[in-house]
């Protein structure tokens, strides 16, 4: 067995050890090299900076990247590096964790003979596989960034997958080849475009990483219904880049967020109750749009507390909790326009009233106008967005 093989083989070893490979697409995993699709230059994260990794300074470690478990990072800050000595700031694209794309081919149900459009080509690695258990021809992939769709059209055309990569905004679908079956994103959406609704025919489907501002982690399925609306669920667990129009960046800045002339209260909700539990975070972002936690750990700060930050860019609007260890009660501060805690604190204890509810209990629509998110067993929208 060459070098190469012996890597193929065991990450279809780790893929199944996952459980996430399912059989009609183990057989793409088998026959695609990952690496032909990774470009030359890649990053890795080391202590919260991006590192460019060259192929030609460490073949083996950029070889062993390609094969790994993780995502590779392939470029940051939109192929401009923003940081100080060439580093980055922003993932803005990467070959999603193999474990990750397995579970989406899966949940996709795409049978032979289906047309399928994938949004957010990145390495065309994805593309490839759809392309070996579809066919080239029923595959059309787009790309935003006009550097990377040439890239994935190269290694797509020299593995022999020559899929159409459409260089364009995603969110506007590609009407020419419409309708499809299916449409698949690799990047996440806080809204589903229309246009993908539009072109998917009445019972095919949409899958698409669902985030919200305060809450990145979740897998939406939506069937297309003959009156031209998308209704679907939550089926799975993924964190996606967004969508490079829908992005939502919030920082915080130690200069600007002063603590002394801030609105000072107490709460009896533990820091670990809003931002470490995944159904209330994604209840939670539902009630408070345009906004997101932030940890900042003890280390940080010369009163040694750790801060769970909330941080609203648009209206310049922020709020943090101190955690003191051994404590029920948290000091609070708030600034700005809008008091970010006690949104928060509502929409937390709305969520303990409403039972909890876990993922499974979303129902989404998507119509023309807006999208509409309700509990299941209630029809009383919780979140409207147009
Ligand atoms: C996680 S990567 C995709 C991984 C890819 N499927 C692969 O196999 O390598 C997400 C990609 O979506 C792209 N993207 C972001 N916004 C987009 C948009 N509006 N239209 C098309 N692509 C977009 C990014 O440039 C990035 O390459």
């Amino acid at each position: 067995m060459t070098e190469i093989s012996l890597l193929r083989q065991r990450l279809l070893d780790d893929l199944a050890e996952r459980g996430t490979l399912s059989d009609p697409w183990q057989e793409a995993f088998a026959a695609l090299s990952r690496h032909q699709f990774i470009p030359d230059t890649i990053w890795e994260d080391s202590t919260g900076e991006l590192m460019p990794l060259r192929r030609a300074d460490n073949p083996e470690r950029w070889l062993e990247a390609a094969y790994a478990l993780d995502a590779v990072i392939t470029q940051v800050d939109d192929g401009h590096p923003t940081g100080p000595d060439d580093r980055g700031r922003y993932i803005t694209s990467s070959a999603s964790q193999p474990d990750v794309v397995a579970l989406m081919l899966t949940a996709l149900d795409a049978q032979h003979g289906m047309r399928v459009l994938e949004i957010g080509t990145g390495t065309g690695y994805h593309a490839a596989l759809l392309a070996h258990r579809l066919g080239a021809q029923n595959v059309t992939s787009m790309e935003i960034d006009p550097t990377l769709a040439e890239h994935a059209r190269t290694a797509l055309a020299a593995t022999g997958y020559p899929v159409t990569v459409i260089t364009g905004d995603g969110a506007q679908g590609y009407p020419p080849h419409a309708p499809y079956d299916r449409i698949i994103a690799t990047t996440a959406v806080h809204q589903v475009p229309y246009p993908w609704v539009a072109q998917t025919r009445p019972g095919g489907k949409i899958l698409a990483p669902w985030a919200n501002h305060y809450h990145n982690g979740a897998l939406v399925c939506l069937t297309v219904q003959a009156d031209g609306t998308a209704q679907g669920r939550i089926v799975g667990d993924v964190a996606f880049m967004e969508l490079r129009e829908q992005r939502f960046r919030a920082t915080i800045d130690d200069a600007e967020c002063e603590e002394t002339t801030a609105r000072h209260s107490h709460t009896s909700v533990a820091p670990s109750s809003v931002a470490g539990d995944y159904d209330a975070s994604l209840a939670i972002g539902m009630k408070v749009p345009h906004c997101a936690p932030i940890y900042v750990s003890a280390q940080h700060y010369p009163d040694h507390c750790a801060r769970l930050w909330f941080a609203d860019p648009i209206t310049k609007s922020w709020a943090n909790l101190l955690h003191q260890p051994d404590t029920c009660t948290y000091p609070v501060h708030q600034s700005g326009p809008r008091n970010l805690w006690d949104e928060i604190e509502t929409a937390y204890h709305w969520w303990l009233d409403a039972g909890r509810p876990g993922p499974h209990r979303w129902h989404i629509t998507i119509t023309p106008d807006a999208q509409q998110v309700t509990l299941t067993e209630t029809s009383t929208p919780v979140g409207v967005t147009p």
